[in-house]
């Protein structure tokens, strides 16, 4: 495999940026077959050269994947000629890296955006076929009530055709205005608010707060992200092949 820069290696694997790297290489506690590095800038091959971190040998990951807390105001595209983009929110190593945005969450919404490089998981994930829960918390105007709850669950069919597979609604506060966390395992476009809206609860706010059974990470402001753990990425991996 191409040589590549100890600290990109070393920080592919989610548990180290690359200003830690920088450190733990400083105090000599990064070595390459056996030899203390040099620099952070010091090139190894990833799939051949032995490299211990504090004594603990790191595997190398081919591909990248990132939980990114996703504000408002932010496509999820690669790119987009007028405005911003999940993209802009990575620093320029990382937008090196062919990062895609796993399914989208519309301009308006935030929260959990998984991005990655490695194709064929991703699709996966969204294919309603593999039964991958995404979770939503939504604010709407008006009171839900058990007859929403009733509608969620026998499957929705909005006034377009769109057929919606059966979903769950958990009411979570109802009054004038209601909160509520609702399941998905497809994603048509704007499809939580299409269904609120059929049932006259217009969505005020919708924050995506789990995917494939991984939650948002609350320690991440919105903006932030991180990298995957490998314990993560296999729970995903696990999860389409159920
Ligand atoms: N459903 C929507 O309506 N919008 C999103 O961003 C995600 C799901």
């Amino acid at each position: 495999m191409e040589m590549q820069r100890l600290d990109k290696i070393i920080a592919s694997t989610g548990r180290w940026s690359r200003r830690e790297v920088k450190d733990l290489i400083r105090h000599r506690l990064v070595t390459v077959n056996g030899i203390p590095a040099a620099s952070p800038e010091e090139k190894a091959d990833p799939e051949t050269a032995e490299i211990l971190v504090k004594g603990e040998c790191i595997t190398y990951r081919r591909y990248t994947w990132i939980m990114l807390n996703k504000p408002a105001g932010y496509l999820s595209a690669t790119e987009d000629g007028k405005g911003l983009t999940v993209l802009d929110l990575l620093p320029q190593e990382l937008r090196r890296q062919e990062l895609f945005p796993v399914g989208r969450l519309d301009k308006d919404t935030e929260g959990l955006l998984f991005l990655t490089n490695e194709g064929g998981l991703a699709h996966d994930l969204l294919s309603p076929k593999r039964h991958v829960d995404k979770v939503y918390y939504a604010r709407v105007e008006g009171c839900l009530v058990q007859a929403d709850r009733d509608a969620f669950a026998a499957g929705i069919t909005l006034p377009d055709g769109l057929q919606c597979q059966k979903a769950k609604l958990e009411i979570l506060s109802a009054g004038e205005t209601s909160e509520a966390h609702v399941t998905l395992r497809e994603g048509k476009f704007h499809q939580v608010k299409r269904m609120l809206a059929f049932l006259g609860k217009p969505v005020t706010y919708l924050e995506r707060v789990e995917m494939g059974g991984l939650p948002l990470d609350l320690s991440l402001s919105r903006g932030e992200y991180r990298f995957l753990t490998p314990e993560e990425v296999e729970h995903l991996r696990k999860q389409v092949s159920r």
